[in-house]
């Protein structure tokens, strides 16, 4: 896997970050793209941003996050980033119901907003923590109803952080290869970059080995 920045790429994917305020979203984004976790709770003002490059089938795939703030103050800007997503990640705390009870708003927000396309991923973050206020149940049911894949993260111990950004990245390249998107239109969230060679492989292979099918809900919590 390689974590270094190029501005050549042979597909970029552009994904967006939304939930509540104070539920971990930056810190899943620092996690992800420098490893890096902070204590200190700081409020994202706006939008912020972060890449990362993985490579799938030899293909190099440039991963662009849009990390929102989810204070309401900000929705107006916010909800202009959620257009050409090709991936929205939608967070909760599993320490917090209220976050979790507004989940279905941010869902329909969401596809409001985003093209059809859009690939949408539950996470109910800081599964580290013994003070649980929603059950793994009750997510996975959420996220079935709503046809999403769900993880349970922590970006504080570093739990299914890569894996909900390897899952969702090896689903859009399968939908690449099955013609799901318009690719001539950048609304999709997609954008070909200068490297493709437009040879796509039916034998998709992410070169972290840990990633497998099946475990979205496995490797944690309590
Ligand atoms: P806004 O920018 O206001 O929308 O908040 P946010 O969703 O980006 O939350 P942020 O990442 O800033 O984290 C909020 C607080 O939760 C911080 O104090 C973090 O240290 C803490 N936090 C984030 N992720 C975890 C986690 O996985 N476990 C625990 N225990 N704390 C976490
Ligand atoms: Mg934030």
């Amino acid at each position: 896997m390689s974590n270094s920045i190029s501005s050549n790429f042979n597909y970029l994917f552009k994904y967006i970050i939304i939930g509540d305020s104070n539920v971990g979203k930056s810190n899943i984004l620092t996690r992800y793209t420098q490893d890096k976790f902070n204590e200190q709770y700081q409020a994202t003002i706006g939008v912020e941003f972060g890449a990362k490059n993985l490579t799938i089938n030899n293909q190099i795939i440039r991963i662009q996050v849009w990390d929102t703030a989810g204070q309401e103050n900000f929705r107006s800007i916010t909800r202009a980033y959620y257009k050409n997503s090709v991936c929205a990640i939608i967070v909760y705390d599993i320490s917090n119901r209220d976050s979790f009870n507004s989940i279905q708003n941010w869902i329909e927000d969401c596809k409001m907003q985003s093209p059809e396309t859009v690939h949408l991923v539950l996470v109910g973050n800081k599964c580290d923590l013994d003070k649980r206020e929603v059950t793994k149940e009750e997510g996975l049911e959420l996220a079935n109803k709503n046809s999403m894949v769900f993880f349970e993260s922590s970006a504080k111990d570093n739990i299914n952080i890569i894996e909900i950004f390897n899952k969702s990245a090896q689903t859009i390249y399968d939908n690449i290869e099955k013609g799901f998107y318009d690719l001539n239109n950048e609304n999709c969230g997609i954008k070909i970059g200068v490297m493709n060679n437009n040879n796509l492989s039916n034998n998709i292979q992410l070169d972290n080995n840990n990633f497998g099918p099946n475990n979205f809900i496995e490797g944690c919590c309590r």
